[in-house]
Parts: structure tokens; C-alpha cells; sequence
């Protein structure tokens, strides 16, 4: 053996790696692997340093590197004899086919190539330990592990996995041993672990949510903010997972092989609150129904989540773990080579034999997709395409992918998605599918866009979606609860029919999601007597200046061939305030062969602000721009955070008129019924209605419009006033309906 060879071999049996054990002796990782190599002889003070880290006799390593030690030279001289057996000794001792009892190599280290998989780390951690409990080998097989633990580097996700794998054999032994024992073994393993996690005793009692509440937080923590977002990893209060349970008829009088699939597992929520109802339900087949329960999760951090969790539960309800590995899928959900092709990134899994099981489409899809932009030049997104129009995002594919492995006629859907779905252009295809496939029984949709998910946060509003693959069509249950603690206390639900939720194909599926049913009568009534903005001659189109792709062409000030740039700050309800500024924005943009494409030219336009959210006490603000308004004669910009209408044909109606009813309180009372997020969208733009009476009320409208736009503030309200009457009476709203609305706006303070 040489040198190197030999130091690599002590290296690994500590559990070292290369670039920690450089660090110790104060060298850099080339020069010692040039050592371990081979390619370069270790100086004297080297060696002294590496036998000093590695705890090894350094005089053995001083022979190896071909370095008679002093006190060996002088034992040669004085008894050459007895000097030449021992140093025959102590050369056979480092020979690799004698390790006289040392910790054998599959106790001892991992090998470099597994350090890229932790978990698995753990696991063959779990397995040698609980093959070797009670055996000699014991403690030399856990002083080896710890030592490698604690020099592991310290990158969060290799680290979260191996709290995941402790806390997991923690749990084993707690399971299969008693908490005394396991209390003491993992504080030896990893000091940090426990400090980390266990400020207080823990206790088989309390340990279960505490686990699972504090496991799945460090793990948001320790995640970074770019993955949580792109991969939508936020995580479902277990109240809502256990309503979701509850009204799919979760677990019946299920059949053997119904089987409940969570196509984005997290860490396993929906799996802990089902198996609370089997625990109730069906005690006696538990670990049945645990091959039952189907996930798919794309993170190999949070699929341990899961499995942990499980395994939590069992302990936690002094259950009896399934001897067959749960099926918890490491995999793309959305990609071809996922589990229904039998691949995963799961090593430890062998799915091929699986799929069959999973052809009939599953009895529960339950679980909460992630929310996330998908570039449609994505592989994954092609099999969805009848469902995409334009941009995707990565909950639509996923309410796709459910309504397509659903188990037909029995299937049954339970989902918590945001409700930007509702109303949004992009998701026109979707929501016809939707429609199409899933006879809609319930939906929740929350009040409260900030506490629903209480640990995220999530600025959409969401919404509970149940269904399930009957054919015949029902009224729909729709409740409003605040937040989820409000769940099962919450206002009645109010039936209603499809046909009054579903606005038609005219405007693209657009679905009114309220448990109000005045807001579904004057919703309905408005549109009864309507056109769309669109039929009625008029475009709504997105501001078409995006001003972070062109910000060398800003500028702060006037000149020649530069034009004003208009924010959202360039207006308010009936002004429209060229002159505004902003601290932060710039207000020209210089002309030339870069920007003139995303010029407007000088023409008559309603302005509205793209962004608002439903606690404010307007949702449309719209100003007119008059086509006298000549800020050059070459035009302005408008930034993509605001929207433009403009008539494309000849129409009945005047931009005035238009601004008038978009900024009164009904049309902003139609907008919420139907919108679901904190965009005011062109497309949601082009379908408000448009009543006409054919000349007085119109006129009337147009007239108090007209007075607006010159008032000063503090005249505005009154004149407002006489506005919202002439709009309700326009549009032919009652006293109760105008009750109703007022209300609704004076909780708001408007
Ligand atoms: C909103 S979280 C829900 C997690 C869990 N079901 C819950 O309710 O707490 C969405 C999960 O989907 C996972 N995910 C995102 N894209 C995925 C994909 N293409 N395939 C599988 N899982 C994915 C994320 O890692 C994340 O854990």
C-alpha cells in the first residue's frame, strides 16, 4: 500500500472528506490529492499533520512515505534486529487484507460518489445500525457515522437530508426500540441535530405535529426563496387536507385496489390526515390501505419528508409500520418519463411493475399543485396543449393531469388551487375542460387571500375545487369561508346552478366564483341587458411598453425624439395625470428603431390600472385620454402595468361613457363576482357589459362622467353619488340589489 493510498483509506474510514481533511492540516485539496495520488511526496510536517487529524500513528505513515522516523533511525542503530521485526509488524498491520477488527469497509465510510445522495447515507446508516444493535460493531459503526456527519459540508439540502435521516432513525428506534434508547442515540450522532431540533424533551406524545411542523418549516427556511417560487413548494394547513379527505368521501366503502393518489405529495399532508380517517375508519387494514396511498413528488428532500412523516405517524399511533415501502414517487409528475412510463429519479424505487396497478386512473385525486410559470417551449407541456393557450402554468397541467388519471364514472377530485383559473385568458381551455370532463360539486372559495395558507406568503386568492366524473350535471355547493380555521363553522353554502357559475362559451367559460346568490342575480341581470365591451366596438389591450427591457432608452427629462413614458401612477378614477411623478420611475423613453414598435400613437383612449386587489376599495380605475391630448405629435408610451381601450369600430357608446361605468360601483361589484386575482386584465376588460337605453340614461351617464374629470377632489364624492344612481338605474338595478352593493362597498369604507 502507498502513502496516499493508505491516507485515503484512513480519510474514508473517518468519514472525511478530501477538501475537510486539506482544511485541518492547513493545505490546499490539490496538493493533497496530489499526494493521495501519489503524484507528489508529503513533506514531514504533512505527515505530522495528518497523523495528528486522522489519530493515526504517525510513524507508520512516515514509513510508508518511504521516511524512516527518528526514533525508529536510532532503534536501528542500537538493535538492528528486534528494530526490523517490529517495523515488518507494523507493515503487514496496514496491509488492506488485514484490518485485525477495525471497522470493515460497508460499516465504515461512504464512498465519495454516495456523498451526492445523502438520504440514501441514511438509510444504509439505518440499515447497518439496525442490523448491528447489540453487536460490538455497534459503536464503532455510529462513532464512524458521526464522524462523517460532522464534517460533512455544510450545504443545506445535504444537510436537511440528514436531519430527515436522523430524525427517521430516531423514530425507528422509538418505534421498534424504547425512547430511552433512542433519546441516546442521536445526540451522540450529531449534537447540532438536536440542539436544532429539540429545544425541549421530547416525548412520543407531543412529538408528532411538533415534527412535522418543525421539520417542514426548516426545510422552507433552508430552501431556497428561487425554488420555493419556481416550484410552488407551499404547503397545505392540515385542516384543509382533512376537509379535502373528508367531502371526497374519503375512505367509504372503498374497494381493495381504490387507490388515492397526491400528484404533488410535499411532505405528505394529505397522507397523514388519510391515514387519521383509515385509523377511524378502517383500523384493521391499515397497512392495506398504505400501499394505497400514492404519491408524486419531483423533490427527493421533501419525498424523504413524506415518508418520514408516515413513518411518524406510525410511531405516533403505536402502529405497526407496512413492510412494503410506501409508494412515494420521486418523479416529474409532468413529464412522459414520470411514473406512468415507469422511470423515476428514485433509486430505491422500481416503479415498472407498478404502472398496471395504476391503469384503471385512481378513485381520490387529492392535493395541492404547485403554482408556477411553465415556459410552453417546455417538453412537459406538449401532452397538455389542449389546454394551454399561451402562457401555462404549472397548476393548470397539473388539473389536467388529474382529470386525466381520474377513474372514470367513480373518480373523485379534490384539489386547492388559486382561482386566478376562474377568469384569466389563459387558462379559456382549461376551464372549458374542466367543465367538460369534472361534474363540479363544491367549491370553497376562501374571503381571505392572506390566511389561508398561514406559513406562505400567498398573495392569490384560492379556492377548493371537489368533483368527480358522473355524467349527470348538478347544482354546484359553493361556501365562503374566512380562512381555513373557518372550515367547519362557516356561513351556509349556497347551491347554485352551473349555468349561473359558467358565463358560456361568449365569454370564454368565465366562472363566477361566489356563494353569493345576489351577486349571481345582479351579475346576471347586468348581463342579460348587455353586450361585451368587445361587441360593443371597443379593444381592451395591455400596456405595451415593458420597461425593464429597455432601460438604457429611459429618461429622466424631455428632449428631442423623447417621449413620456405613462405608469399607473398617470391616472386616478376619472384623471388622467401626465404630469405625475414618481421617485422611482422614470418618465421618457428616448424614440428611436428599439423602442418605436411599443409607441402609441395620439388617439382617444380609456386608461386603467392592471393591478388591484379585492380589500381595495376599487378594483377598476379608469381615465380618459382625449385624442386632443398631443404630448408630441409622435405619441407616448404606456407601461405594461396599465391597459388601454380604444374603438375599433364605429359603437354606440363614447369613451367617456365607458370610463364612467367602468370606474362606478356596479361594474366594479360585476368585475369582483367573476375575477379571482389581483389582476384587472384586458381580456376580463373586453367582456364587461354595456347597457344602453338608447339616448337618456346614456347621455345622463356620459354627462356626470364628463363633470368628474374637471371637479376638484373634495367635490368628487357627491358627484360619484349621482353617478353610481344614474349606472344603477341605467342598468336597471333595484332598491335591494343597490342595497346590497352599497353594503358591500361601505365594508370596504367606499
Ligand atoms: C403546493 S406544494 C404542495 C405540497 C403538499 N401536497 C401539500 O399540500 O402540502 C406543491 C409540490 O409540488 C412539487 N412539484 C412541483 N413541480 C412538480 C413536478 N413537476 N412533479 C412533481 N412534483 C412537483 C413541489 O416540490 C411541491 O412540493
Amino acid at each position: 500500500m502507498t502513502f496516499g493510498d493508505r491516507v485515503r483509506q484512513l480519510r474514508r474510514g473517518k468519514n472525511i472528506g478530501i477538501k475537510v481533511l486539506a482544511k485541518h492540516c492547513g493545505v490546499n485539496v490539490a496538493y493533497l490529492s496530489r499526494v493521495e495520488a501519489g503524484k507528489v511526496s508529503p513533506s514531514q510536517s504533512l505527515i505530522e499533520k495528518l497523523a495528528h487529524v486522522l489519530h493515526h500513528d504517525q510513524d507508520e505513515l512516515s514509513l510508508l512515505a518511504q521516511k524512516l522516523p527518528e526514533t525508529w533511525l536510532s532503534w536501528l542503530a542500537t538493535d538492528p534486529e528486534t528494530a526490523m521485526k517490529g517495523l515488518r509488524r507494523s507493515l503487514e498491520e496496514v496491509s488492506p487484507d488485514d484490518d485485525n477488527g477495525r471497522v470493515s469497509e460497508p460499516i465504515s465510510a461512504p464512498v465519495a460518489s454516495q456523498v451526492k445522495n445523502p438520504f440514501r447515507l441514511g438509510v444504509q446508516l439505518l440499515t447497518q445500525l439496525s442490523t448491528l444493535h447489540h453487536t460490538e460493531q455497534y459503536e464503532d459503526a455510529y462513532a464512524s457515522w458521526a464522524t462523517y456527519f460532522k464534517h460533512l459540508e455544510d450545504s443545506t439540502r445535504q444537510r436537511f437530508d440528514l436531519y430527515v435521516a436522523l430524525t427517521h432513525l430516531f423514530f425507528d428506534l422509538l418505534a421498534t426500540r424504547s425512547e430511552a434508547y433512542a433519546h441516546w442515540v442521536l445526540p451522540q450522532l450529531l449534537p447540532d441535530f438536536w440542539l436544532l431540533f429539540s429545544p425541549v424533551g421530547i416525548t412520543t406524545e407531543n412529538s408528532f405535529q411538533w415534527s412535522v411542523d418543525l421539520l417542514q418549516d426548516t426545510y422552507t427556511a433552508l430552501n431556497q426563496l428561487e425554488d420555493t417560487r419556481a416550484y410552488g413548494k407551499v404547503f397545505t394547513p392540515p385542516a384543509i387536507a382533512a376537509y379535502i379527505l373528508k367531502r371526497s368521501g374519503f375512505p367509504g366503502k372503498a374497494r381493495a385496489n381504490d387507490y388515492l393518489l397526491d400528484p404533488a405529495a410535499g411532505c405528505g399532508v394529505f397522507f397523514m390526515k388519510a391515514l387519521d380517517c383509515l385509523a377511524q375508519q378502517s383500523p384493521k387494514n391499515l397497512s392495506h390501505w398504505t400501499t394505497c396511498l400514492v404519491g408524486m413528488e419531483m423533490d427527493p428532500g421533501l419525498c424523504n419528508l413524506a415518508r418520514l412523516n408516515i413513518a411518524f405517524w406510525f410511531a405516533q399511533n403505536k402502529v405497526a409500520a407496512p413492510a412494503e415501502s410506501l409508494p412515494i414517487f420521486c418523479t416529474d409528475t409532468l413529464s412522459e418519463r414520470g411514473l406512468f412510463s415507469g422511470s423515476t429519479q428514485d433509486p430505491g424505487i422500481e416503479v415498472k411493475n407498478l404502472v398496471g396497478r395504476y391503469k384503471e386512473g385512481f378513485r381520490w385525486i387529492v392535493g395541492n399543485p404547485p403554482y408556477g410559470k411553465i415556459h410552453s417551449s417546455d417538453l412537459r407541456v406538449a401532452p397538455f396543449k389542449e389546454t394551454v393557450y399561451g402562457h401555462a402554468n404549472l397548476y393548470g397541467l397539473f388539473l389536467h393531469f388529474s382529470l386525466t388519471h381520474l377513474e372514470e364514472q367513480r373518480g373523485v377530485l379534490g384539489i386547492i388551487t388559486p382561482k386566478s383559473f376562474s377568469s384569466g385568458l389563459y387558462f379559456k381551455e382549461l376551464r372549458a375542460y374542466l367543465l367538460k370532463n369534472l361534474r363540479l360539486r363544491e367549491i370553497v372559495t376562501f374571503e381571505s387571500r392572506t390566511e389561508v395558507f398561514d406559513k406562505a406568503d400567498i398573495l392569490q386568492e384560492t379556492v377548493i375545487l371537489l368533483g368527480d366524473k358522473r355524467l349527470k350535471k348538478t347544482a354546484v355547493k359553493v361556501l365562503s369561508p374566512r380562512s381555513y380555521q373557518d372550515l367547519n363553522n362557516h356561513p351556509p353554502a349556497n347551491v347554485i346552478s352551473l349555468n349561473d357559475l359558467d358565463l358560456g362559451q361568449p365569454y370564454d367559460h368565465i366562472l363566477c366564483i361566489t356563494s353569493s346568490k345576489e351577486a349571481i342575480t345582479i351579475s346576471r341581470r347586468v348581463r342579460k341587458r348587455s353586450v361585451t365591451l368587445r361587441d360593443a366596438g371597443f379593444r381592451a389591450s395591455t400596456g405595451k411598453f415593458v420597461w425593464n427591457r429597455f432601460k438604457p432608452h429611459l429618461r429622466d427629462a424631455p428632449g428631442k425624439n423623447v417621449l413620456p413614458l405613462y405608469w399607473m401612477h398617470s391616472l386616478k378614477p376619472f384623471k388622467f395625470l401626465p404630469n405625475a411623478v414618481h421617485n422611482r420611475h422614470l418618465a421618457f423613453v428616448e424614440l428611436n428603431g428599439v423602442t418605436r414598435p411599443w409607441l402609441n400613437v395620439p388617439e382617444e383612449l380609456v386608461i386603467t390600472k392592471r393591478i388591484s386587489a379585492k380589500e381595495q376599495k376599487r378594483r377598476i380605475e379608469a381615465a380618459h385620454i382625449p385624442a386632443s391630448w398631443r404630448a408630441d405629435t409622435l405619441g407616448y408610451f404606456l407601461e405594461n402595468h396599465l391597459n388601454f381601450i380604444a374603438r375599433v369600430k364605429p359603437s354606440p357608446y363614447s369613451l367617456i361613457f365607458v370610463m364612467g361605468v367602468l370606474n362606478s360601483k356596479l361594474l366594479d361589484f360585476v368585475f369582483r363576482v367573476f375575477n379571482g386575482n389581483t389582476q384587472v386584465s384586458a381580456t376580463e376588460l373586453n367582456v364587461m357589459p354595456l347597457v344602453s337605453d338608447n339616448g337618456r340614461g346614456q347621455n345622463e351617464v356620459e354627462r356626470i362622467t364628463t363633470a368628474l374629470m374637471d371637479v376638484q377632489d373634495e367635490d368628487m364624492p357627491e358627484l360619484e353619488e349621482k353617478l353610481n344612481k344614474a349606472v344603477y338605474c341605467l342598468y336597471g338595478i333595484g332598491k335591494k340589489e343597490q342595497a346590497y352593493i352599497e353594503n358591500f362597498f361601505k365594508s370596504l369604507g367606499r
